[in-house]
């Protein structure tokens, strides 16, 4: 147990449906991947740990600090950020406004509103860097939602990063995005993930991404933690192959 992120018997009912069956799951400084086929309970992992969906077992501990079930405010104040399986951007607002709301600057102060505090500066100033490093800085005073896809899910990762978290969990960032878009997101999440020493859970299909990001991965079928290692350790093990075979998902390739 040395992780940041600790999960332990996480267990999840909806109904009679029990998605997650006692999930263990340790995440530590750098990149973990975590893969399983489509419905495996992969999503209810972050809406849990995110507090958006209470678990009937199990806790969830931030830096040795135990996180009350169910509560989205104080998760969200222990430094964890997330991004959706589908962008949820405010489509009409600039990229540099969608940006800003990942850091809860609320204006409090006539200062604020004009821009002129030094939170606001300082606010102002991360979102730049941010954009800057992601490739967006030209379109920053776009509205979002004129963007395509690939742009959308990279302002929704450098939004999860605006408020330097310790924990970051990406739902499929990759998904529906173009080679080209994947080293525009993962190349400078990767530089930021590292400067800020941060704990990165990535749910991500695309196997060969996530071997090449994470040093230990996760595989979960069923609500079940399968097998846990190096994505080649887990890529190989029969259970995992199984499932994958079982989801009809093409062979595992390594
Ligand atoms: N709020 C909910 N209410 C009822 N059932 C839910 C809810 N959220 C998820 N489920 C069910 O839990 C199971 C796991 O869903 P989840 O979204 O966690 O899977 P996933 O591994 O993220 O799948 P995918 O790869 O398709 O995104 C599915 O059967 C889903 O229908
Ligand atoms: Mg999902």
């Amino acid at each position: 147990m040395s992780g940041v992120l600790e999960l332990s018997g996480i267990a999840v009912r909806f109904g009679g449906n029990e998605v997650l069956k006692g999930v263990d799951l340790s995440v530590g400084p750098g990149f973990t991947g975590l893969i399983g086929p489509n419905g495996a309970g992969k999503t209810t992992v972050f809406n849990v740990v995110t507090g958006y969906v209470r678990p009937t077992g199990g806790t969830v501990t931030i830096g040795g600090e135990r996180i009350p079930a169910g509560r989205p405010a104080a998760v969200a104040r222990k430094g964890v950020r997330r991004t959706f399986q589908t962008p949820r951007l405010v489509a009409e607002l600039s990229v540099e406004a969608n940006v800003l709301v990942g850091l809860d600057a609320g204006a409090s102060t006539l200062a604020d509103y004009l821009g002129l505090s030094r939170a606001a500066r300082e606010a102002r100033a991360r979102v730049r860097e941010l954009l800057e490093a992601f490739g967006l800085a030209e379109r920053a005073a776009e509205p979002v939602g004129n963007l395509p896809l690939g742009s959308q899910k990279i302002v929704e990762v450098a939004r999860a990063l605006a408020p330097r978290p310790r924990v970051v969990l990406l739902d499929e960032p990759a998904a529906g995005l173009s080679a080209a878009d994947v080293t525009r997101m993962v190349e400078p999440l990767s530089r930021i993930g590292e400067r800020e020493e941060l704990s990165i859970l990535i749910i991500e299909h695309d196997l060969e991404l996530v071997a090449r990001l994470c040093p230990r991965i996760a595989a979960l079928h069923f609500g079940r933690i399968l097998a846990e290692g190096t994505p080649a350790e887990v890529v190989a093990h029969p259970d995992v192959v199984e499932a994958y075979l079982g989801a009809g998902v093409a062979a595992v390739d390594t």
